[in-house]
């Protein structure tokens, strides 16, 4: 099964990385968002991403026009019913993602293959919600998606191998090194990061470490390039308490998936890191302040 036409719903932060490494792989693909403004702030975004990618000499003009012509904006999803797959990079909202996968289940040929970019809600159910469980993926891309190497391909035990097969050689299309994970909280990378994450602010909440301690201890004992509460600081406190805040609900006997209490007092005060200027750091644009 070859996949050349494209389908990408969301041109968001990762909409847009997913739709420009989709094209320079060669696809032709159709981008959808809500409405007008959103494509044309998407569409800009690419366009800068190119343009510095031209600027570098990683890509030649002529390439970069190809790129830009293999992409085509819409606003309407039926415009996708042609489409070999569809990647939806839309709001982290359960039953907003149900919808549209049962939308896309009518719109997209029967072999469509489709795929969400979800980081913490399960395949199968937006599987279930498409009517087509059998072509119902994970394909996980990590920010920035042009940067960012890796691809979770994610099968539910209704996956059909060859829409599992396609999608992995699909995140080789991208320039990605696909790996293959089961419909797990998390998947790989997130069941390893984020009881991680929460277990260095249980450490902190406990007084055993300050989080200055707990960083350089992470930086300079495993070599990691970042420690775990500057990572925090940085990704914003609020969206790892909203994949906890789920998994908690979802699997209340994980004791890993406990969502510490200075987590969600930090976010209720609008404590979230980078973003907001202050959270376990105080922050002077993109580094915390010594
Ligand atoms: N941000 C990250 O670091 C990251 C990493 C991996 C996965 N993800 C996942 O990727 C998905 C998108 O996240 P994001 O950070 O790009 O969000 P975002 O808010 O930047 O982008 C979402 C886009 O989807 C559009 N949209 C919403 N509903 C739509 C609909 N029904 N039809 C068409 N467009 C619609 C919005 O207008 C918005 O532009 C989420 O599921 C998120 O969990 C995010």
């Amino acid at each position: 099964m070859t996949i050349s036409n494209v389908g990408i719903v969301g041109c968001g932060l990762m909409g847009h990385g997913i739709a420009q490494v989709a094209s320079q792989g060669g696809c032709e693909v159709t981008v959808v968002e809500a409405d007008a403004d959103a494509l044309e702030k998407g569409l800009k975004r690419i366009d800068g991403s190119i343009a510095k990618l031209v600027e570098k000499g990683k890509l030649t003009a002529e390439a970069a026009a190809g790129v830009r012509n293999r992409l085509h904006p819409s606003t309407r999803i039926q415009d996708l019913s042609n489409c070999d797959l569809v990647v939806e990079a839309i709001v982290e909202n359960l039953d907003v993602k149900k919808k549209l996968f049962a939308d896309l289940g009518k719109i997209t040929k029967e072999n469509c293959i489709l795929a969400s970019n979800t980081s913490s809600f399960p395949i199968g159910e937006m599987g279930d919600a498409s009517g087509r469980p059998g072509k119902m993926v994970g394909l996980h891309f990590f920010n920035p998606v042009q940067l960012m190497q890796l691809v979770e391909v994610v099968r539910t035990p209704k996956t059909e191998e060859a829409a599992f097969a396609a999608a992995f050689e699909f995140g080789k299309r991208c320039g990605k090194t696909p790996v293959a994970a089961k419909d797990t909280p998390g998947f790989i990378v997130n069941r390893l990061l984020v009881p991680y994450l929460l277990e260095a602010i249980r450490m902190i909440e406990r007084g055993d470490a300050t989080p200055r301690d707990i960083d350089t201890a992470m930086r300079l004992g495993c070599n990691f390039p970042m420690g775990p509460v500057h990572l925090l600081d940085y990704v914003g406190l609020d969206t790892t308490q909203f994949i906890a805040d789920g998994w908690e609900k979802r699997y209340p006997n994980e004791s890993l998936f406990k969502v510490p209490g200075i987590l969600k007092k930090l976010v209720a005060e609008k404590k979230m890191g980078r973003k907001s200027g202050r959270g376990f750091y105080e922050w002077e644009g993109d580094k915390p302040k010594a």
